[in-house]
């Protein structure tokens, strides 16, 4: 049994693993660095109702002060962890401190990828992945603004949901030739791209942003030439993840910290979780996952091979987005050569795409469709075939596909 385990990153992965540790029966030492103000929130709703203006700021804490306390956590805030001594298995923080641990985890998550055309220093330029951050931006996100997004992802289509109701005039830049590539299939991306366009939100495609105009604070973006006026600009084109303190202690990374399917480095005494890392996924390829759901489970598997009780992870992803009274969930991860199969009408703001591989579900795009997402994942965890002119029928309820 280890004495001291030391968390680097006090994200959703590094709170997971606190609580699965003690859960497990972990007695030891816990130490939680973060480079935050902030003890562990939700990110999801930042981009969302928290921008809304609908969210307290207290309901972000994934648990209260009380609970680190209960769980003999020390939680030390505001603070970098410059260097990892693996062969003295001791942290350096930025204050100069060290500490030792027998079990390190990093939870250290990813940072937004910048864009670095002209004008990209410029004031007005904003970026969406903590509370300081939204904080930021709600000073200047008011009624009548003129906003470019770039990027038509979710964080950049989150904002444009929430800008349009909230009265601004919003306009999106995304390089390519649809919304949300990287996360849905095309029938998704067209849905989203005309309920935007309903809402007022003016979508250029295929389009790269080349400059931002303006002398001291942002005037305008220039995109195929010619230059669009903007009072604001909101970059969502992607994350990377913090892999330095591994790189730099000299563990295997690749756009990613690299473990097993137990969460465990190459260092028996290494482990890492969330969106930091990568890792060969249920399906026998390499990924590295950007969501709630994959630092969750990470964690909980991280916390049992630091207890000497591996357990192989293999939960199926998960995903949602909220963009204007529509809920995105999506089950599953897709490749471009699944058979896709409708059920329900797009037009009736209700529907979901399945994707079979094989004659079995392999994923799940779901819009306001919360029976076909729920019924979908599990079809996806226990590989159920089913014949595509059954899942299509909307006669046959769901309950009844599940079974094959
Ligand atoms: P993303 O990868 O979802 O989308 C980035 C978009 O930017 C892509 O559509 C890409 O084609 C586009 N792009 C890339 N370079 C560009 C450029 N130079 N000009 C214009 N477009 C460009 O990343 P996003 O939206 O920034 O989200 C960041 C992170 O936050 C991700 O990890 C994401 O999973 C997470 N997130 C998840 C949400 C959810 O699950 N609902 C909501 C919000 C964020």
């Amino acid at each position: 049994m280890p004495e001291q385990i030391v968390i680097i990153g006090a994200g959703q992965a590094g709170v997971q693993a606190v609580q699965s540790l003690r859960a497990e029966g972990y007695t030891g030492a816990i130490t939680m660095i973060g480079d935050e103000a902030y003890p562990p929130y939700q990110r999801p709703p930042l981009s969302k109702a928290y921008l809304l203006g609908s969210f307290a700021r207290e309901r972000l804490f994934l648990k209260p002060d009380a609970f680190y306390r209960e769980a003999g956590c020390e939680l030390i805030l505001n603070t970098v962890v410059t260097a990892i001594n693996r062969a003295a298995k001791k942290v350096t923080l930025g204050d100069g401190r060290t500490l030792s641990y027998d079990k390190l985890l990093l939870a250290t998550g990813t940072r937004v990828r910048k864009l670095s055309c002209p004008g990209a220093e410029l004031a007005g330029v904003h970026y969406l992945r903590d509370i300081a951050d939204v904080d930021g931006l709600q000073n200047v996100f008011k009624a009548g603004t003129r906003i470019a997004i770039v990027g038509g992802g979710y964080i950049g289509l989150e904002v444009a949901a929430v800008g349009a109701k909230r009265g601004l005039d919003v306009t999106v830049f995304e390089t390519a030739d649809r919304l949300m590539a990287r996360a849905v299939s095309k029938p998704v991306s067209t849905f989203f791209a005309e309920e935007h366009a309903a809402a007022g939100v003016k979508l250029n495609l295929n389009t790269s942003v080349e400059a931002f105009e303006g002398k001291e604070k942002i005037e305008g973006v220039r995109a195929g030439g010619i230059v669009h006026p903007a009072d604001l600009v909101l970059v969502g084109i992607g994350v990377v993840p913090n892999d330095m303190l591994a790189r730099e202690s000299g563990l295997a990374c690749q756009d990613g910290v690299i473990v097993d399917q137990n969460a465990m480095t190459a260092d028996p005494s290494v482990f890492a979780a969330g969106d930091c890392t990568r890792h060969v996924g249920r399906e026998g390829v390499e990924i590295r996952l950007e969501c709630v759901q994959n630092a969750i489970d990470q964690a909980k598997h991280a916390a049992l091979a630091m207890l000497g009780r591996p357990k192989t992870y293999s939960e199926v992803p998960w995903f949602w987005s909220d963009q204007y009274d529509l809920k995105l969930q999506i089950a599953g991860l897709a490749r471009p050569t699944d058979q896709l199969v409708l059920r329900g009408d797009p037009k009736a703001r209700k529907f979901a795409v399945f994707h079979l591989r094989d004659g079995a579900v392999a994923a799940v795009e779901a819009v306001n469709a919360a029976p076909e997402y729920l019924t979908g994942r599990k079809m996806i965890a226990d590989h159920i075939k089913v014949l595509p002119e059954k899942l299509a029928d909307l006669s046959i309820p769901m309950k009844q596909i599940a079974q094959g």
